[in-house]
């Protein structure tokens, strides 16, 4: 069974996906983890992620890298938006997270556009969101708990400009699959966001057959 998770950033599409791994015994792959490690070469190496011929040569990146938790910090998310409007670093990045998807027994991609382009005939599709006000307080707390000091107004204004980025490119834009159904996440708890979620899957599961 493949499940196809998509959503804007902190809409709270990772969690639920390895929620939804676990309680399917399926691999997860998180595919936003791919262009955070592009952009951490990028900036590593000094180059300008808007340019496209540059960035490129730099998805043929160690495996390794996948495990820095620096990629997780915002200012490499925000450059990963940068670099994951360029076709051909998607296109660079595209068979990896083909073949995670068609592995046999099925797997778990949550990403921007594993619905409508990695595996559009994934058994279940969701398509996670929240409102941007609760999306930026849920990140402020979390920098708040590491200690990072932010204003929430800059926040809010990152998760704003990052949607329009991720949803405006031309190439596999985030929007959500004809097929998908929605999980707004806005007003409901962890615990209770993966059980709606299971639900959803179970009930594309008995509808298939
Ligand atoms: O999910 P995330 O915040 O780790 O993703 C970082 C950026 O990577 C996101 O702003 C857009 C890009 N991305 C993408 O274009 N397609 C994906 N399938 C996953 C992430």
């Amino acid at each position: 069974m493949i499940i196809a998770v998509d959503g804007p950033a902190a809409s709270g599409k990772g969690t639920i996906a390895r929620a939804l791994a676990r309680h399917y015994g399926l691999p997860h792959l998180d595919t936003g983890l791919l262009y955070r490690a592009v952009a951490a070469r990028v900036l590593a190496e000094g180059l300008d992620p808007a340019r496209e011929g540059d960035v490129v040569a730099m998805c043929d990146f160690d495996e390794s890298l996948l495990e820095s938790a620096e990629l997780r910090s915002d200012h490499i998310g925000k450059t990963a938006s940068i670099v994951s409007a360029h076709p051909l670093v998607r296109s660079a990045l595209l068979q990896r997270q083909k073949r995670f998807a068609q592995q046999p027994g099925g797997a778990v991609l949550d990403g921007r556009d594993i619905g409508t382009v990695i595996a559009p005939d994934a058994d279940a599709k969701l398509f996670v969101k929240a409102t941007p006000m609760i999306r930026a307080r849920r990140r402020h707390d979390e920098l708040k708990r590491h200690d990072i000091d932010v204003s929430f107004d800059r926040v809010l204004a990152d998760i704003r400009a990052r949607d329009d980025r991720d949803s405006r490119r031309s190439e596999a834009p985030l929007r959500q699959a004809a097929d998908a159904a929605l999980l707004d996440t806005s007003f409901l708890s962890i615990e209770a966001a993966v059980q709606k979620a299971i639900a959803l899957v179970d009930a594309r599961r008995a509808t298939a057959g």
